[in-house]
Protein backbone atom coordinates (compact mmCIF):
# COMPACT_ATOMS: atom_id res chain seq x y z
CA UNK A 1 0.00 0.00 0.00
CA UNK A 2 2.84 2.33 1.19
CA UNK A 3 4.44 1.22 -1.59
CA UNK A 4 1.92 2.61 -3.96
CA UNK A 5 1.53 5.38 -2.52
CA UNK A 6 5.83 6.30 -2.98
CA UNK A 7 4.96 5.45 -6.85
CA UNK A 8 1.91 7.75 -7.03
CA UNK A 9 3.68 10.51 -5.29
CA UNK A 10 7.05 10.06 -7.53
CA UNK A 11 4.98 9.89 -10.95
CA UNK A 12 3.09 13.27 -9.53
CA UNK A 13 6.13 15.29 -8.92
CA UNK A 14 7.50 13.75 -12.62
CA UNK A 15 4.09 14.68 -14.45
CA UNK A 16 4.46 18.49 -12.46
CA UNK A 17 7.73 18.96 -13.43
CA UNK A 18 6.96 18.16 -16.91
CA UNK A 19 3.91 20.21 -16.69
CA UNK A 20 5.88 23.37 -15.48
CA UNK A 21 8.68 22.78 -17.83
CA UNK A 22 6.77 22.57 -20.71
CA UNK A 23 5.63 26.18 -20.08
CA UNK A 24 3.02 27.97 -21.18
CA UNK A 25 5.11 28.13 -25.03
CA UNK A 26 2.57 28.83 -28.19
CA UNK A 27 -0.17 27.15 -26.47
CA UNK A 28 -3.29 28.86 -27.43
CA UNK A 29 -5.90 29.32 -23.99
CA UNK A 30 -8.88 29.20 -25.73
CA UNK A 31 -8.08 26.02 -27.10
CA UNK A 32 -6.82 24.32 -24.12
CA UNK A 33 -9.74 25.15 -23.00
CA UNK A 34 -11.85 23.90 -25.86
CA UNK A 35 -10.34 20.04 -26.00
CA UNK A 36 -10.15 20.37 -21.67
CA UNK A 37 -14.42 20.98 -21.85
CA UNK A 38 -14.05 18.08 -24.66
CA UNK A 39 -12.43 15.44 -22.32
CA UNK A 40 -14.16 16.82 -19.60
CA UNK A 41 -17.69 15.50 -20.67
CA UNK A 42 -16.00 11.99 -23.08
CA UNK A 43 -16.46 8.97 -21.05
CA UNK A 44 -14.17 7.26 -23.35
CA UNK A 45 -11.56 8.55 -20.59
CA UNK A 46 -12.86 5.69 -18.17
CA UNK A 47 -12.21 2.23 -17.94
CA UNK A 48 -15.70 1.18 -19.29
CA UNK A 49 -16.85 4.11 -21.29
CA UNK A 50 -19.72 4.79 -18.81
CA UNK A 51 -17.95 7.73 -16.50
CA UNK A 52 -17.05 10.97 -17.44
CA UNK A 53 -15.94 13.93 -15.81
CA UNK A 54 -19.33 15.60 -16.22
CA UNK A 55 -21.23 12.14 -14.95
CA UNK A 56 -20.62 13.72 -11.60
CA UNK A 57 -20.08 16.81 -11.98
CA UNK A 58 -23.17 18.22 -13.21
CA UNK A 59 -23.39 21.66 -14.61
CA UNK A 60 -27.32 22.30 -13.24
CA UNK A 61 -25.64 21.38 -9.45
CA UNK A 62 -22.79 23.62 -9.96
CA UNK A 63 -21.17 20.79 -11.02
CA UNK A 64 -21.39 18.91 -7.97
CA UNK A 65 -23.83 15.58 -7.85
CA UNK A 66 -27.20 15.61 -6.85
CA UNK A 67 -28.64 13.59 -4.49
CA UNK A 68 -25.54 10.91 -4.42
CA UNK A 69 -24.13 11.21 -1.07
CA UNK A 70 -21.07 8.91 -1.76
CA UNK A 71 -19.51 9.37 -5.36
CA UNK A 72 -20.64 6.92 -8.35
CA UNK A 73 -18.05 6.02 -10.61
CA UNK A 74 -17.01 2.89 -12.97
CA UNK A 75 -19.15 -0.29 -12.77
CA UNK A 76 -21.51 1.57 -9.99
CA UNK A 77 -18.65 1.67 -7.83
CA UNK A 78 -19.21 3.92 -4.79
CA UNK A 79 -16.35 6.42 -3.43
CA UNK A 80 -16.54 7.35 0.00
CA UNK A 81 -16.52 11.46 -0.37
CA UNK A 82 -19.61 13.50 -1.87
CA UNK A 83 -19.35 15.43 -4.95
CA UNK A 84 -17.95 19.04 -4.74
CA UNK A 85 -19.03 21.39 -6.30
CA UNK A 86 -16.61 23.23 -8.92
CA UNK A 87 -16.62 26.74 -9.22
CA UNK A 88 -13.92 29.60 -9.00
CA UNK A 89 -11.50 27.13 -8.21
CA UNK A 90 -8.52 29.22 -10.07
CA UNK A 91 -8.92 31.53 -6.41
CA UNK A 92 -8.70 28.16 -4.12
CA UNK A 93 -5.19 26.75 -2.86
CA UNK A 94 -6.20 23.22 -1.94
CA UNK A 95 -8.18 20.78 -3.30
CA UNK A 96 -10.39 17.51 -2.65
CA UNK A 97 -11.72 17.86 0.88
CA UNK A 98 -8.83 17.08 2.95
CA UNK A 99 -6.54 19.60 0.28
CA UNK A 100 -5.00 16.34 -1.07
CA UNK A 101 -3.99 18.02 -4.24
CA UNK A 102 -2.22 21.94 -4.59
CA UNK A 103 -2.27 22.10 -8.01
CA UNK A 104 -5.88 22.16 -10.48
CA UNK A 105 -3.61 21.35 -13.73
CA UNK A 106 -2.85 18.09 -11.77
CA UNK A 107 -6.13 17.24 -9.96
CA UNK A 108 -7.42 15.25 -12.88
CA UNK A 109 -4.57 12.57 -12.47
CA UNK A 110 -6.44 11.17 -8.97
CA UNK A 111 -9.90 10.75 -10.55
CA UNK A 112 -8.78 8.98 -13.97
CA UNK A 113 -7.09 6.83 -12.08
CA UNK A 114 -8.70 6.30 -9.14
CA UNK A 115 -10.29 2.80 -8.80
CA UNK A 116 -13.72 4.24 -7.43
CA UNK A 117 -14.10 7.14 -10.11
CA UNK A 118 -12.88 6.36 -13.54
CA UNK A 119 -10.74 3.50 -13.29
CA UNK A 120 -8.27 3.96 -16.41
CA UNK A 121 -4.73 3.58 -16.55
CA UNK A 122 -2.65 6.59 -17.96
CA UNK A 123 -1.48 4.41 -20.81
CA UNK A 124 -4.67 3.06 -21.87
CA UNK A 125 -5.98 6.72 -21.99
CA UNK A 126 -3.24 7.40 -24.55
CA UNK A 127 -4.05 4.85 -26.51
CA UNK A 128 -7.80 5.37 -26.38
CA UNK A 129 -7.14 8.85 -27.09
CA UNK A 130 -4.88 7.91 -30.38
CA UNK A 131 -7.45 5.98 -31.77
CA UNK A 132 -10.20 9.13 -32.00
CA UNK A 133 -10.42 11.14 -34.73
CA UNK A 134 -11.05 14.97 -32.69
CA UNK A 135 -8.46 14.20 -29.89
CA UNK A 136 -4.70 15.65 -32.29
CA UNK A 137 -6.89 17.99 -34.13
CA UNK A 138 -7.86 19.77 -30.92
CA UNK A 139 -4.35 18.78 -29.32
CA UNK A 140 -3.12 20.55 -32.39
CA UNK A 141 -5.31 23.89 -31.91
CA UNK A 142 -4.06 23.82 -28.27
CA UNK A 143 -0.57 23.09 -28.33
CA UNK A 144 0.76 23.42 -31.82
CA UNK A 145 1.44 19.74 -32.61
CA UNK A 146 -0.68 16.73 -32.80
CA UNK A 147 1.21 14.97 -29.71
CA UNK A 148 -1.20 13.13 -26.85
CA UNK A 149 0.64 13.35 -24.10
CA UNK A 150 -0.83 12.94 -19.95
CA UNK A 151 0.70 16.39 -19.05
CA UNK A 152 -1.66 18.05 -22.15
CA UNK A 153 -4.66 16.13 -21.08
CA UNK A 154 -3.95 16.84 -17.34
CA UNK A 155 -3.13 20.58 -18.35
CA UNK A 156 -6.72 20.93 -20.57
CA UNK A 157 -9.14 19.55 -17.83
CA UNK A 158 -7.10 22.04 -15.49
CA UNK A 159 -7.94 25.24 -17.66
CA UNK A 160 -11.22 23.79 -18.40
CA UNK A 161 -12.30 23.86 -14.43
CA UNK A 162 -10.46 26.98 -14.21
CA UNK A 163 -12.95 28.74 -16.02
CA UNK A 164 -16.12 27.89 -14.44
CA UNK A 165 -16.40 31.01 -12.45
CA UNK A 166 -19.43 32.08 -10.72
CA UNK A 167 -19.67 35.67 -9.83
CA UNK A 168 -23.22 36.68 -10.46
CA UNK A 169 -25.62 35.76 -8.02
CA UNK A 170 -27.93 38.19 -7.03
CA UNK A 171 -26.34 38.58 -3.73
CA UNK A 172 -23.48 39.51 -5.78
CA UNK A 173 -25.76 42.42 -7.96
CA UNK A 174 -26.91 42.97 -4.26
CA UNK A 175 -23.82 43.82 -3.11
CA UNK A 176 -22.84 45.80 -6.21
CA UNK A 177 -25.79 47.78 -5.51
CA UNK A 178 -27.71 46.73 -8.55
CA UNK A 179 -30.31 44.91 -6.80
CA UNK A 180 -32.14 44.40 -3.65
CA UNK A 181 -32.36 41.70 -0.81
CA UNK A 182 -35.92 41.18 0.98
CA UNK A 183 -36.28 41.59 4.76
CA UNK A 184 -35.22 38.03 5.50
CA UNK A 185 -32.71 37.49 3.26
CA UNK A 186 -30.80 40.70 4.86
CA UNK A 187 -31.70 39.26 8.62
CA UNK A 188 -29.93 36.26 7.41
CA UNK A 189 -26.98 37.39 5.92
CA UNK A 190 -26.39 39.16 9.79
CA UNK A 191 -26.49 36.56 11.40
CA UNK A 192 -24.09 34.24 8.70
CA UNK A 193 -21.82 37.37 9.48
CA UNK A 194 -22.01 36.98 12.95
CA UNK A 195 -21.83 33.12 13.33
CA UNK A 196 -19.93 31.75 9.82
CA UNK A 197 -18.31 34.07 8.31
CA UNK A 198 -15.92 33.45 10.45
CA UNK A 199 -15.22 30.04 8.37
CA UNK A 200 -17.53 31.09 5.45
CA UNK A 201 -15.42 34.05 4.65
CA UNK A 202 -14.32 36.08 1.82
CA UNK A 203 -16.06 36.29 -1.97
CA UNK A 204 -16.51 32.79 -2.15
CA UNK A 205 -17.60 32.44 1.71
CA UNK A 206 -14.51 30.31 2.28
CA UNK A 207 -10.91 31.23 4.11
CA UNK A 208 -9.55 28.07 2.44
CA UNK A 209 -8.79 26.25 6.12
CA UNK A 210 -9.06 23.04 7.46
CA UNK A 211 -11.37 22.69 10.29
CA UNK A 212 -13.77 20.76 12.02
CA UNK A 213 -17.36 21.52 12.34
CA UNK A 214 -18.51 19.47 14.89
CA UNK A 215 -19.50 16.50 12.83
CA UNK A 216 -19.51 13.31 14.51
CA UNK A 217 -17.36 10.35 13.00
CA UNK A 218 -19.37 8.31 10.56
CA UNK A 219 -17.96 4.86 12.04
CA UNK A 220 -18.41 3.25 8.29
CA UNK A 221 -16.20 5.47 6.45
CA UNK A 222 -13.71 6.25 9.13
CA UNK A 223 -12.43 9.16 7.29
CA UNK A 224 -10.27 11.21 9.20
CA UNK A 225 -9.86 14.13 6.61
CA UNK A 226 -6.80 16.42 6.85
CA UNK A 227 -4.43 14.64 8.87
CA UNK A 228 -4.69 12.10 5.65
CA UNK A 229 -2.78 14.27 4.24
CA UNK A 230 0.01 16.14 6.66
CA UNK A 231 -0.17 13.14 9.10
CA UNK A 232 -0.40 15.51 12.06
CA UNK A 233 -3.23 14.61 14.96
CA UNK A 234 -3.91 18.22 15.11
CA UNK A 235 -5.51 17.85 11.43
CA UNK A 236 -7.65 14.77 12.26
CA UNK A 237 -11.57 15.06 11.09
CA UNK A 238 -10.31 18.38 9.99
CA UNK A 239 -12.01 19.08 6.04
CA UNK A 240 -11.64 22.08 3.70
CA UNK A 241 -14.14 24.77 4.43
CA UNK A 242 -16.60 24.66 1.40
CA UNK A 243 -17.61 27.78 -0.67
CA UNK A 244 -21.26 28.16 -0.31
CA UNK A 245 -21.71 29.91 -3.65
CA UNK A 246 -25.09 27.92 -5.52
CA UNK A 247 -25.43 26.05 -2.18
CA UNK A 248 -29.21 25.57 -2.79
CA UNK A 249 -28.25 23.71 -5.87
CA UNK A 250 -25.34 21.44 -4.44
CA UNK A 251 -27.25 18.86 -1.93
CA UNK A 252 -26.37 16.80 -0.10
CA UNK A 253 -23.86 18.20 1.68
CA UNK A 254 -20.90 17.77 3.70
CA UNK A 255 -17.93 15.45 3.09
CA UNK A 256 -19.94 12.64 3.03
CA UNK A 257 -23.14 14.30 1.93
CA UNK A 258 -24.51 13.20 5.02
CA UNK A 259 -27.34 16.16 5.45
CA UNK A 260 -29.75 16.34 2.35
CA UNK A 261 -31.19 19.55 2.66
CA UNK A 262 -29.92 23.05 4.07
CA UNK A 263 -32.31 22.78 6.74
CA UNK A 264 -30.23 19.39 8.31
CA UNK A 265 -27.25 21.59 8.13
CA UNK A 266 -28.53 24.55 9.79
CA UNK A 267 -30.17 22.09 12.94
CA UNK A 268 -26.31 20.22 12.88
CA UNK A 269 -25.24 24.13 13.95
CA UNK A 270 -27.74 25.07 16.15
CA UNK A 271 -27.85 21.64 18.14
CA UNK A 272 -24.50 22.48 20.23
CA UNK A 273 -25.00 19.41 22.39
CA UNK A 274 -24.59 17.17 19.39
CA UNK A 275 -21.42 18.57 18.35
CA UNK A 276 -18.29 16.22 18.23
CA UNK A 277 -15.36 16.75 20.82
CA UNK A 278 -13.31 17.74 17.62
CA UNK A 279 -15.46 21.09 16.94
CA UNK A 280 -13.87 24.20 16.38
CA UNK A 281 -13.96 26.83 18.50
CA UNK A 282 -15.54 28.88 16.34
CA UNK A 283 -18.76 26.59 16.21
CA UNK A 284 -18.91 26.07 19.38
CA UNK A 285 -19.60 29.94 19.71
CA UNK A 286 -22.74 30.33 17.26
CA UNK A 287 -25.26 30.80 19.51
CA UNK A 288 -28.91 28.98 19.39
CA UNK A 289 -30.71 29.35 16.57
CA UNK A 290 -34.16 29.58 16.72
CA UNK A 291 -36.40 28.43 13.94
CA UNK A 292 -36.90 32.15 12.45
CA UNK A 293 -33.15 32.38 12.96
CA UNK A 294 -32.78 29.33 10.51
CA UNK A 295 -35.09 30.19 7.92
CA UNK A 296 -33.57 33.68 7.54
CA UNK A 297 -30.01 32.13 7.38
CA UNK A 298 -31.33 29.67 4.31
CA UNK A 299 -32.87 32.35 2.68
CA UNK A 300 -29.85 34.38 2.58
CA UNK A 301 -27.62 30.96 1.48
CA UNK A 302 -30.47 30.92 -1.39
CA UNK A 303 -29.29 34.08 -2.42
CA UNK A 304 -25.74 32.64 -3.53
CA UNK A 305 -27.63 30.67 -6.65
CA UNK A 306 -26.01 31.89 -9.62
CA UNK A 307 -28.33 31.29 -12.19
CA UNK A 308 -26.77 32.36 -14.94
CA UNK A 309 -23.44 30.38 -13.71
CA UNK A 310 -25.77 26.87 -14.16
CA UNK A 311 -26.65 27.95 -17.64
CA UNK A 312 -23.97 29.19 -19.06
CA UNK A 313 -23.56 27.04 -22.29
CA UNK A 314 -19.91 28.04 -22.34
CA UNK A 315 -19.51 25.63 -19.35
CA UNK A 316 -22.29 22.61 -20.82
CA UNK A 317 -22.24 19.13 -22.49
CA UNK A 318 -24.29 19.67 -25.25
CA UNK A 319 -22.59 21.90 -27.83
CA UNK A 320 -18.87 19.57 -26.94
CA UNK A 321 -20.52 17.12 -29.62
CA UNK A 322 -21.34 19.50 -32.08
C1 LIG B 1 -17.13 9.13 -9.72
C2 LIG B 1 -17.42 10.53 -9.57
C3 LIG B 1 -16.35 11.52 -10.05
C4 LIG B 1 -15.80 11.60 -11.31
C5 LIG B 1 -16.04 10.71 -12.51
C6 LIG B 1 -14.94 12.75 -11.27
N1 LIG B 1 -14.96 13.35 -10.05
FE1 LIG B 1 -14.05 15.07 -9.52
N2 LIG B 1 -14.51 14.72 -7.60
C7 LIG B 1 -15.28 13.68 -7.12
C8 LIG B 1 -15.18 13.60 -5.67
C9 LIG B 1 -15.86 12.59 -4.78
C10 LIG B 1 -14.30 14.65 -5.29
C11 LIG B 1 -13.81 14.94 -3.87
C12 LIG B 1 -12.68 13.96 -3.61
C13 LIG B 1 -12.00 14.08 -2.28
O1 LIG B 1 -12.24 15.02 -1.54
O2 LIG B 1 -11.20 13.18 -1.95
C14 LIG B 1 -13.91 15.35 -6.53
C15 LIG B 1 -13.12 16.49 -6.56
C16 LIG B 1 -12.79 17.16 -7.72
C17 LIG B 1 -12.09 18.44 -7.77
C18 LIG B 1 -11.63 19.28 -6.56
C19 LIG B 1 -12.70 20.29 -6.22
C20 LIG B 1 -12.41 21.04 -4.94
O3 LIG B 1 -13.10 22.04 -4.68
O4 LIG B 1 -11.54 20.63 -4.16
C21 LIG B 1 -11.92 18.75 -9.10
C22 LIG B 1 -11.24 19.99 -9.67
C23 LIG B 1 -12.50 17.67 -9.86
N3 LIG B 1 -13.04 16.75 -8.99
C24 LIG B 1 -12.47 17.57 -11.26
C25 LIG B 1 -12.75 16.39 -11.94
C26 LIG B 1 -12.35 16.11 -13.31
C27 LIG B 1 -11.58 17.07 -14.20
C28 LIG B 1 -12.80 14.86 -13.59
C29 LIG B 1 -12.60 14.06 -14.86
C30 LIG B 1 -11.22 13.79 -15.24
C31 LIG B 1 -13.51 14.38 -12.41
N4 LIG B 1 -13.43 15.31 -11.43
C32 LIG B 1 -14.17 13.16 -12.36
C33 LIG B 1 -16.02 12.82 -7.91
C34 LIG B 1 -15.79 12.60 -9.26
C1 LIG C 1 -15.35 26.45 12.30
C2 LIG C 1 -15.63 26.96 10.97
C3 LIG C 1 -17.08 26.96 10.50
C4 LIG C 1 -18.15 27.70 10.95
C5 LIG C 1 -18.17 28.72 12.08
C6 LIG C 1 -19.26 27.37 10.10
N1 LIG C 1 -18.90 26.43 9.19
FE1 LIG C 1 -20.05 25.63 7.74
N2 LIG C 1 -18.59 24.30 7.27
C7 LIG C 1 -17.33 24.26 7.84
C8 LIG C 1 -16.62 23.08 7.39
C9 LIG C 1 -15.21 22.67 7.79
C10 LIG C 1 -17.52 22.40 6.54
C11 LIG C 1 -17.27 21.05 5.85
C12 LIG C 1 -17.36 19.98 6.91
C13 LIG C 1 -17.33 18.56 6.38
O1 LIG C 1 -17.69 18.29 5.25
O2 LIG C 1 -16.96 17.67 7.16
C14 LIG C 1 -18.74 23.20 6.48
C15 LIG C 1 -19.84 22.89 5.69
C16 LIG C 1 -20.96 23.71 5.56
C17 LIG C 1 -22.02 23.50 4.62
C18 LIG C 1 -22.10 22.36 3.60
C19 LIG C 1 -21.59 22.82 2.26
C20 LIG C 1 -21.39 21.72 1.26
O3 LIG C 1 -21.16 22.04 0.08
O4 LIG C 1 -21.46 20.53 1.60
C21 LIG C 1 -22.94 24.51 4.80
C22 LIG C 1 -24.22 24.72 4.01
C23 LIG C 1 -22.42 25.35 5.86
N3 LIG C 1 -21.22 24.84 6.30
C24 LIG C 1 -23.08 26.47 6.33
C25 LIG C 1 -22.68 27.14 7.49
C26 LIG C 1 -23.49 28.11 8.18
C27 LIG C 1 -24.87 28.57 7.72
C28 LIG C 1 -22.79 28.49 9.29
C29 LIG C 1 -23.23 29.45 10.40
C30 LIG C 1 -24.44 29.08 11.07
C31 LIG C 1 -21.54 27.78 9.27
N4 LIG C 1 -21.51 26.96 8.18
C32 LIG C 1 -20.52 27.92 10.20
C33 LIG C 1 -16.82 25.20 8.71
C34 LIG C 1 -17.57 26.13 9.40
Amino acid sequence: MHHKIVVICMLVVAIATTVVQSGNHGEQDEAVVALGRRLFYDPVLSVDQTTSCGTCHQQFAAFAHVDHALSHGVYGRIGTRNVPALQNLASRRGFMWDGAIEHLDMQALSPLTSHAEMGETLPRILEKLDSVGWCRTLMTQAYGSPDITIPRVLRALGRFVATLESRSSRFDRWHAGQDTLAENERRGYDLFRAYCASCHNGIDFTDDSFRSNGLPLDSLLMDHGRERVTLDEQDRYRFKVPSLRNVGRTMPYMHDGRFKRLRDVLAHYAQQDDLADHADPLVRSIAPLDDRARKDLIAFLLTLTDEAFLRDTAFGEKEVWE
